[in-house]
């Protein structure tokens, strides 16, 4: 099973940027727990960062008939981007959006998401655990829908 593993704008910067809020792990950290836990879980993961909407837009059109599954947490694109929220619609990759922090627990304009609605489920609020549990969780639907049509 191939996974794709998506951070938004500014989550090159976690470690530095607002430790009480992100934590103190650097994205390198975050990607080393994910890869190992890809490896127990025998999926292989691509990863990509950027911070630009465009070139995560590109990332999950080249995901179409390539990847399972993606596990995205946007950044604030989440909150702003109608152009990512149509790319995950239009591949219809089964995606789980994931936060590090609690985003209904901060200002209010980070209450909404444009990508919630695209996505199997949110978590939020774990710092990596977040991602740890998306990854586990896409996996987890995906083995349960080839397994359904399998059965078929
Ligand atoms: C974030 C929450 C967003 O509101 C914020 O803009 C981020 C990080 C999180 O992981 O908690 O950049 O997605």
């Amino acid at each position: 099973m191939e996974i794709l593993v998506l951070h938004g704008a500014n989550l090159n910067m976690l470690g530095r940027r607002e430790p009480e809020i992100y934590g103190k792990l650097s994205l390198e950290d975050i990607n080393q727990i994910l890869t190992e836990d890809a490896q127990a879980l025998g999926v292989n993961l691509e990863i990509l960062q950027s911070n630009y909407e465009g070139i995560l837009i590109e990332a999950i059109h080249k995901a179409w008939q390539r990847q399972d599954g993606l596990v995205i947490n946007p950044g604030a694109f989440t909150h702003t981007s109608v152009a990512i929220r149509d790319a995950i619609a239009s591949v219809n990759i089964p995606t789980v959006e994931v936060h590090l922090s609690n985003i209904y627990k901060r200002e209010e304009f980070r209450h909404h998401s444009f990508i919630a609605p695209v996505a199997i489920g949110q978590i939020s609020g774990f710092g990596v655990d977040s991602y740890r549990l998306g990854l586990q969780a896409i996996v987890r639907h995906q083995r349960r829908t080839n397994l359904s049509v399998v059965a078929e």
